[in-house]
């Protein structure tokens, strides 16, 4: 048996994104050594000079240490990233973009292309594993896209390892996971994984059969977008009977078999992963006959639930031509400077289809926001985001919003009007202070 460098792995990841970079940073750190690549040269640039191209918690001290230690490197190519300064790689990770099509479905021309280059680029058994989120079966296309791509019929074994990281704790969440999945074909391919994941303590390590696994990622976050929807049609019942969503959700939650956590009622989920999942596992059912109702009406509870805001800024200002909205935070998230499919974007549509002013702020997604929204006032700050609002928004949950003080915030506005989508403020507080205050499914 060749001889096994400690256990260590040399490892190509493609794709240096939120996925890419913060795992090929995270299996630095466990100790392998990896190349991240990617094809836009900014991006390489930017980390080559030690600039980290996203927003993310405690990443760049991960990139500076690992780089620093000789163990992470940065490549424009595949070719680069696979044999870079003599070192083969025995596992080449995939983490390219798998985004949504018209239809729903996943656009996997990304993985292709990776797949192709892989094999040009082998020199002996490499394990390709699929970090990107892909519908079940993929790795068929890949085996396919490899053997004819691979002219010298070298040996090779598709993987598959999704990743479950979180924007905003991915760091954390990648080396404190719940679980490890690892979906794999062969002996030789299972014990690579193994041992790239060693490192990792206290995680449970799932080992399936590839499709398995592909499935697993699909299965899961369908499933939490459910509970999320699940709890905002939940809320909506609150808001129509008097009931107190918080305190319906604390009920359920304490009950082991429902859990706590994602049962908090707001203005819906966004982000580059829940609704292209969902849609990308619909259709995917469908396509093998399987007619997966339950995620259509999740979407359709979702799409409903991006407009309560909307809604309730009506309810308050009746007619919206002219009038000025305020919104605080853009991101779908807290602690992430992510813009893609935020329901930001569709609420801010919406206000302006109905002739509103829109005003925004967000502490970090400001810059990515201004790139995709057109006719927005972009404010300092908070306050500056107020002035002159007859109604002002809580669209993102940042830590520096629940400091704000009130007073000021409503010596800016033009009117004491607060519609909070992700009940953060405290309804008799807010009362107190003199503002009408809306929240999502609570008296
Ligand atoms: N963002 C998340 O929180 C998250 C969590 C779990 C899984 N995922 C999945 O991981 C995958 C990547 O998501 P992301 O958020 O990191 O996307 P991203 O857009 O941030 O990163 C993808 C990167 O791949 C690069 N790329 C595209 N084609 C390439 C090619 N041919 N060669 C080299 N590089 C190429 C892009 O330039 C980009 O930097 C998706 O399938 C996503 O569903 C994302």
């Amino acid at each position: 048996m060749r001889k096994q460098n400690n256990g260590k792995v040399n490892i190509c990841m493609v794709g240096a994104g939120y996925v890419g970079l913060v795992s090929g940073a995270c299996l630095a750190e466990l100790g392998h050594r990896v190349v991240c690549v990617d094809n836009d040269p900014r991006k390489i640039t930017l980390l080559k000079k030690g600039v980290m191209p996203i927003y993310e918690d405690d990443l760049e001290r991960v990139v500076k240490k690992n780089v620093q230690a000789g163990r992470l490197h940065f490549a424009n190519s595949v070719k680069e990233g696979m044999h870079y300064k003599g070192h083969r790689a025995e596992a080449v990770f995939i983490a390219v973009g798998t985004p949504p099509r018209e239809d729903g479905s996943a656009d996997l021309s990304a993985i292709e292309r990776v797949s192709e280059d892989v094999a040009r680029n082998m020199t002996d058994y490499t394990v390709i594993v699929e970090k990107s989120t892909v519908p079940v079966a993929t790795c068929h296309w890949i085996e396919k896209t490899v053997k004819r791509n691979n002219k010298k019929h070298l040996p090779f074994d598709v993987a598959s390892n999704p990743e479950f990281l979180r924007e905003g704790t991915a760091v954390w969440d990648f080396l404190k996971p719940d679980r490890v999945v690892i979906g794999v074909a062969s002996k030789q391919a299972e014990e690579l994984m193994r041992r790239v994941y060693k490192p990792i303590k206290g995680a449970p390590i799932v080992i399936t059969s590839v499709k398995s696994a592909e499935l697993i990622k699909h299965a899961s976050n369908s499933f939490l977008s459910t509970k999320i929807s699940f709890i905002n049609a939940v809320a909506n019942v609150c808001e129509k009977t008097g009931a107190n969503v918080e305190d319906v959700a604390r009920g359920m939650g304490l009950d082991k078999r429902i859990g706590a956590s994602f049962l908090k009622a707001g203005i819906g989920f966004g982000g580059f992963c829940f609704p292209k999942d969902l849609e990308a596992f619909y259709w995917l059912s469908a396509q093998v006959g399987y007619d997966f109702e339950l995620l259509k009406n999740v979407k359709d509870i979702n799409e409903g639930q991006k407009l309560w805001l909307v809604k309730k800024i009506e309810e308050e200002l009746w007619n919206l031509e002219g009038k000025t909205v305020a919104l605080l935070g853009l991101a779908f998230k807290p602690e992430t400077d992510d813009m893609r499919f935020a329901p930001s974007i569709d609420i801010i549509n919406e206000l302006k289809k109905r002739g509103a002013k829109v005003r925004g702020y967000d502490p970090v997604s400001q810059e990515n926001a201004r790139k995709m929204l057109k006719g927005v006032y972009f404010a300092r700050d908070a306050y500056d985001c107020a002035k002159d609002a007859d109604c002002v928004c809580l669209v993102t949950e940042w830590t520096e919003f629940s400091g704000l003080d009130m007073k000021k915030l409503m010596a800016a506005a033009k009117h004491p009007i607060m519609v909070d989508g992700r009940n953060l403020y405290d309804p008799a507080k807010m009362r107190e202070l003199g503002w009408t205050y809306k929240s999502v499914g609570r008296p």
